[in-house]
């Protein structure tokens, strides 16, 4: 039995023929379309539009949405396939493609009402426009029931008047649609916070500051700043004060998506790391053929296989999820957890390496150890993603 075909019932670690043609079509577009841009970008921190664009035309924006609402109709596993081959070329493309598939549509095809599918979901999916999420807030990350910003009902009672700030939006600076989770019920604490659908070409809402990162450095990340926007009662997404719940479920997902990222990253910079070894020559030899290196090489290769059946796991168990409406949090947050510091770990080794040739700009392996940091901080901080765990087993949640 191939992955996906049954996931209910077992599993083995073959793909099915359709997961490994998508396999090998994304593994084109991103070779061809995208790694070669990759660097330019890198450098620019532009927003990569045209390939984004490209992305949703081949159904890569809305992997598990189904062909009805624009979508390519596809299970988790095609999305995990699809977040590794687009991250190997390059990791700020795989933010971008995450945030739309696995926190926005997913948030909306789960939560929302058909009219709101319609509206919001097909456009992101088809790659006409662009998603994004907003939780976090400058004094309100980790702790993510905290904040601060407000939606306040008018007398009428048809509209929320919307004020704060939010931070480190994916996609802030070009997002069409924002997923926005603010209080409307601060007494409450998280139970009174509540998920807007919110319109971007509308007064009130304004694109803050571009964040200037260290690495996924053409994922455009912004704050967003509400100065009394009004967001009418029928853009609230599923019931007042569900937000938090929302967003964390829908970080569920997400972390299968960061889980996915980093594997592509690390799969990046291991490739690279074989190439040289085999061909960089030192004391008259291939730097393979030296113990030091294989041992980098052999836990590079076991650390990253791990990695994938983690998240293949946790890609079967969201897909039990669907039918049996139990949680997958903690698979979700094991194979964050470690395939982010696998990510980490190899792309530092590869960097040591490539040696000078790893520090320098000439080659992508200082991209990729750039870019790798960031899986263990978004979506959930690593620090996070163990406490989920641990209280999960503690029976503490
Ligand atoms: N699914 C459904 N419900 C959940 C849930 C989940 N995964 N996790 C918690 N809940 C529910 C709980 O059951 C509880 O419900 P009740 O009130 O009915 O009992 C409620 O939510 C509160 O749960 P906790 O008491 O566990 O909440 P907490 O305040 O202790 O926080 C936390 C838990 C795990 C630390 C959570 O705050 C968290 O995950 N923090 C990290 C936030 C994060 O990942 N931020 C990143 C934002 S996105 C981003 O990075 C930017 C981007 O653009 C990519």
């Amino acid at each position: 039995m191939a992955i996906g075909t049954m996931p209910t019932q077992g599993m083995s670690l073959d793909l099915t023929e359709e997961h490994e043609m998508l396999q090998q079509a994304v593994r084109k577009f991103a070779q061809e379309q995208i790694a070669p841009i990759a660097p330019e970008f890198d450098e620019t921190g532009d927003f990569p539009l045209e390939t984004i664009r490209q992305a949703g035309q081949m159904g890569l924006m809305g992997i598990e949405v189904p062909e009805d609402y624009g979508g390519a109709g596809m299970d988790t596993i095609a999305y995990v396939l699809t977040m590794i081959e687009i991250s190997r070329a390059d990791a700020s493309h795989g933010t971008i493609v995450s945030v739309n598939n696995s926190l926005f549509n997913n948030a909306i095809m789960k939560f929302g009402t058909e009219e709101q599918i319609r509206s919001y979901v097909t456009p992101v999916a088809t790659g006409e426009k662009i998603g994004a999420y907003s939780l976090t807030e400058p004094m309100s990350g980790s702790d993510a029931g905290t904040m601060k910003s407000r939606a306040v009902l008018n007398d009428a009672g048809t509209h929320y008047i919307i004020n704060g700030r939010k931070s480190w939006v994916t996609s802030g600076p070009v997002a069409d649609t924002v997923l926005l989770f603010t209080m409307t019920e601060p007494e409450k604490k998280h139970k009174g916070i509540t998920c807007f659908i919110i319109e971007t070409d509308k007064p009130g809402f304004i694109r803050g500051k571009k964040e200037p990162k260290l690495g996924i450095r053409a994922s455009a990340t912004s704050e967003l700043v509400f100065e009394n926007y009004e967001a009418p009662v029928e853009s609230i997404l599923g019931e007042p004060g569900q937000g938090f719940k929302i967003a964390m479920s829908v970080l569920d997902a997400g972390r299968i998506g960061i889980a996915s990222q980093a594997i592509g990253i690390a799969e990046a910079a291991y490739e690279a790391s074989v190439q040289y070894a085999r061909e960089r020559e030192a004391f008259g030899s291939p730097i393979g053929s030296f113990q030091m290196i294989q041992q980098k090489i052999a836990d590079m290769k076991t650390r990253i296989e791990a990695s994938r059946l983690l998240t293949y796991n946790a890609a079967l168990a969201k897909m039990r999820a669907a039918e049996t409406g139990e949680r997958f949090t903690t698979e979700a947050s094991m194979a964050k957890l470690f395939a982010s510091e696998t990510a980490m770990w190899v792309a530092t080794q590869a960097v040591q390496i490539h040696g000078g040739m790893g520090y320098s700009k000439e080659l992508p392996v200082e991209r990729y150890f750039r870019d790798a940091k960031i899986t263990e901080i978004y979506e959930g901080t690593s620090e996070i993603q163990r406490m989920v765990i641990a209280r999960s087993e503690l029976g503490l949640r």
